[in-house]
């Protein structure tokens, strides 16, 4: 019998095992020496959480939590991944269902593999949407126009893709879309039946919110002429005043490190800032996300609602980013790990397992409720 899933760490064995290389290394990996990555993860690791006791714990902690002028059933959601159709057929819609079911955000993104309206039907309430903005202004234009008429209530602005990340892995296994096959992907395929054949029957995933532009198809692009469309430079803040005035729902700008740029956007009319490095995808140089949160959080007025993402792999690194400043917390990878390791029931069953690690933190540290762990950390 299988060993059971314990753990994000096993979670992410297990898809490892059951993904072909091109698909893990593309999930797993990060820009350059993955040196950003490294270092997002150290921070929580070197973060220590310090316990108060004879705190009555009998009744489990408060999780719920309000967020953007929304209550949330949970203090964190899952972050917006490019292609998550590679982890497993059907990615996206299992991880909006999971989102929704938990009370959780799921943010789609612009590079995802199911359609934008479609996300919004499997979440209709919890889902919210990601925007790369790039050369081409009709397109982003018309993106934005789709998310509102789709009825998403809030936009997340991609600010950290000037242009595409070198990722290593990925030029050294030739990953691209559409897929060639080479003698060495073949062969990594027959060693992954089970999701060759599942992609196989569903069809390769490929950018399909993209569809309604292509020429000839989204499927006919290859990546890089839609990752060069996508990661054009076109984003400043004029772009983004544009983007404020044309959308009336909540705006999140993602990607934002330093804390006058966090202030400039608050001033731009932004209403949350995502404290992010692209999961040390973009710039291998980039600060962990836990240290530029501190700096955002010590320079911003309190109530500016700052999320975080990258690194975040238990409860415990939850109860740290809402300690160190966040009002919510994001994860990446490992909801793609979760569906990579159990299929469509992984995204939910990750969601059971961080809420239940997230609660035993905080009663291990004497915090009952989400808004008490910010007044506890600043006493
Ligand atoms: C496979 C993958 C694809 C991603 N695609 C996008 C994307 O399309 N748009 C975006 O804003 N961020 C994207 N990100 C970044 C995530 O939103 C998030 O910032 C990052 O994954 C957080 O780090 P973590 O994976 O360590 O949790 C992607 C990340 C991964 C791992």
């Amino acid at each position: 019998m299988a060993r059971p899933l314990i753990s994000s760490t096993d979670l992410r064995e297990r898809a490892k095992a059951r993904l072909p290389r091109f698909a893990f290394d593309y999930i797993d990996g990060g820009a350059g020496e993955e040196d950003a990555l490294a270092r997002s993860r150290r921070a929580y690791r070197e973060t220590c959480l310090r316990p108060r006791v004879l705190v009555n714990s009998a009744e489990p902690a408060n999780l719920s939590h309000r967020f953007l002028n929304r209550d949330w059933a949970l203090p964190f959601g899952i972050a917006p991944l490019g292609l998550p159709g590679l982890a497993w057929p059907g990615a996206d819609l299992a991880m909006a269902r999971a989102a929704e079911a938990a009370g959780a955000p799921f943010v789609t993104a612009t590079p995802g593999t199911a359609t934008l309206e479609t996300v919004r039907a499997a979440a209709p309430t919890r889902s919210a949407f990601q925007l790369y903005v790039g050369a081409a202004t009709e397109i982003t234009d018309d993106l934005v126009a789709r998310a509102e008429r789709a009825g998403y209530d809030t936009l997340i602005v991609t600010a950290d893709v000037p242009r595409a990340g070198k990722r290593l892995r990925d030029l050294r296994n030739g990953f691209g879309l559409p897929l060639r096959i080479t003698p060495r992907l073949a062969m990594d395929l027959a060693l992954h039946p089970r999701w060759s054949l599942a992609t196989w029957r569903a069809g390769a995933p490929h950018l399909i919110n993209f569809a309604a532009y292509a020429d000839d198809g989204a499927g006919a692009q290859t990546l890089a002429q839609l990752m060069a469309r996508q990661s054009s430079g076109r984003l400043d803040w004029a772009v983004l005043a544009r983007i404020r005035d044309r959308w009336s729902g909540a705006l999140v700008l993602k990607g934002v490190l330093d804390p006058e740029d966090a202030a400039r956007a608050v001033g731009a009319g932004v209403d949350a800032i995502q404290v992010s490095n692209h999961g040390g995808r973009q710039l291998d140089g980039a600060p962990a996300t836990l240290d530029a949160l501190r700096a955002i959080r010590e320079a911003l007025p309190a109530d500016v609602p700052l999320a975080v993402d990258g690194g975040v792999r238990s409860g415990e690194d939850i109860l740290k980013a809402l300690e160190a400043g966040a009002d919510f917390v994001f994860l990446g990878r490992p909801f793609l790990y979760a569906v990579a390791a159990e299929g469509a029931a992984g995204p939910a069953a990750l969601f059971d397992m961080l809420a239940a690690e997230l609660e035993a933190a905080m009663a291990q540290t004497g915090r009952r409720s989400i808004a008490g762990i910010r007044r506890c950390a600043t006493d």
